[in-house]
């Protein structure tokens, strides 16, 4: 398949190395041509360090590199089959790119987006061929990380989600179906584990370090939720967080925190400005340690750690059920998406499962009854799954 991509960015030049890896012949793109060299650096530096690690030989490194070929003109897309936009994430400029890259490729050229946080209808709008857009959202780094969601749009057709799913599968990634709806599934279901631990600091029950500890320890999570959004970068998580609230028309279970606009508007990004929720200039380990961390958190009592870790868990497993309930995904397809995006040590739904729909329905209604709010309602979902228990 003549693949192409748009943008050799963060996500455009990785998207280049999954195809050329599986076999494709790659055209990336951008108007930058700074953007296109240091594409191109940056792939030799990842396929010399895969050689050092002896997981690819010379060979392959030769072979994926002679995939790609680098242009800087949109014309050159013309003879493509499928082509994945990875620009600036703006509707206009996505779209009036969409409208000059119809103009040029063949009736039957896919023409995708790996947006984020936009609809893939709106997108897919700008086409004379609407039918033929998709959403094909990888997640960063996107030669590491398993996942892809396809969004198929109300525009899209069918047999191109059945052709999309199929070649991203052949491209050896995992693909989870999502409706087109804010944060289709990952960046909806992952919300609780920055929101509910940012509230859990706020009401003042515990200090970020005991937030982390809790979810590592207990949760089994790689990062807790303080590390990772440092690691995310807190203008990022916090973008994504605010564009998620409001396209889900400021439902409360979304709102962002003060903590974090706070820190963002600081300048306080996290690792990419050595601080955030920790400072890591002056002890740069991997978790962190920094002047927010309370001395004595190993301390921490026991039962404060298994309050945090369950209020965030249920609070995640409620979302997961939640997008259940509405159709987002099926649920096969949400578990796979927290494992395979964002790494979680067990799918959510299989979670609830293995603790009990029954305590997950109890703890929630406790929690509602605590604050009388919206953002502690149980999913009607979770609710019918304990009476069929
Ligand atoms: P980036 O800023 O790293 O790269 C964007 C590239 O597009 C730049 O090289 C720029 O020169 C180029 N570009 C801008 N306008 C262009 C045009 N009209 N024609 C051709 N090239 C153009 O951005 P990044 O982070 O790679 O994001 C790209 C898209 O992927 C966005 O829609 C974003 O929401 C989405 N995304 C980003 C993720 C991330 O973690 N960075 C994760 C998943 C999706």
């Amino acid at each position: 398949m003549k693949t192409a991509i748009i943008g050799s960015g963060t996500m455009g030049s990785g998207i280049a190395q999954v195809a050329a890896t599986a076999g494709c012949q790659v055209k990336l793109y951008d108007t930058q041509p700074e953007a296109l060299e240091k594409a191109k650096a940056k792939l030799d530096k990842i396929l010399n360090r895969l050689i050092e690690k002896k997981r690819i030989d010379k060979a392959e490194k030769n072979r994926i590199q002679n995939n790609i070929s680098y242009v800087n003109s949109l014309k050159e897309l013309a003879d493509s089959d499928l082509v994945i936009e990875a620009i600036v994430e703006n509707l206009q400029i996505k779209q009036t790119v969409f409208r000059e890259l119809e103009s040029l490729v063949s009736g039957s050229c896919i023409i995708a987006s790996n947006t984020s946080s936009l609809s893939i209808a709106s997108i897919a709008s700008a086409l004379q061929k609407p039918e033929r857009c998709i959403g094909i959202h990888f997640f960063n780094p996107a030669p590491l990380m398993r996942l892809v969601e396809v969004i198929p749009a109300i525009q899209t057709s069918e047999e191109i989600t059945d052709k999309v799913v199929k070649t991203i599968t052949d491209w050896g990634k995992t693909v989870a179906v999502a409706k087109d709806t804010p944060g289709f599934i990952v960046n909806r279901v992952a919300r609780p584990f920055y929101g509910e631990a940012l509230r859990i600091y706020e009401e003042g029950i515990a200090d970020f370090a005991t937030i982390d500890k809790a979810m590592k320890e207990l949760g089994g999570f790689k990062m807790g939720p303080f590390e990772l959004m440092d690691f995310i970068g807190n203008d990022v998580n916090y973008t994504v967080t605010e564009t998620v609230y409001n396209a889900f028309y400021q439902d409360p279970r979304y709102k962002p925190s003060f903590t974090q606009k706070r820190l963002a508007e600081a300048g306080y990004l996290g690792r990419k400005t050595g601080k955030g929720y920790y400072t890591y200039p002056v002890i740069p380990k991997e978790r962190g340690t920094g002047d927010e961390e309370s001395p004595n958190h190993s301390e921490q009592s026991q039962d404060l750690l298994q309050t945090i870790f369950e209020r965030i868990l249920v609070m995640l497993i409620n979302e997961a059920a939640d997008a259940l309930f509405w159709n987002i995904a099926s649920a096969e397809d949400i578990d796979n998406a927290m494992t395979k995006g964002v790494n979680y040590p067990k799918g959510l739904l299989a979670w609830a499962n293995e603790i009990g729909i029954d305590w997950c329905v109890k703890k929630i209604d406790e929690l509602y009854d605590e604050y009388h709010e919206d953002r502690y309602r149980c999913s009607p979902l979770l609710r019918k799954m304990k009476r069929e228990d």
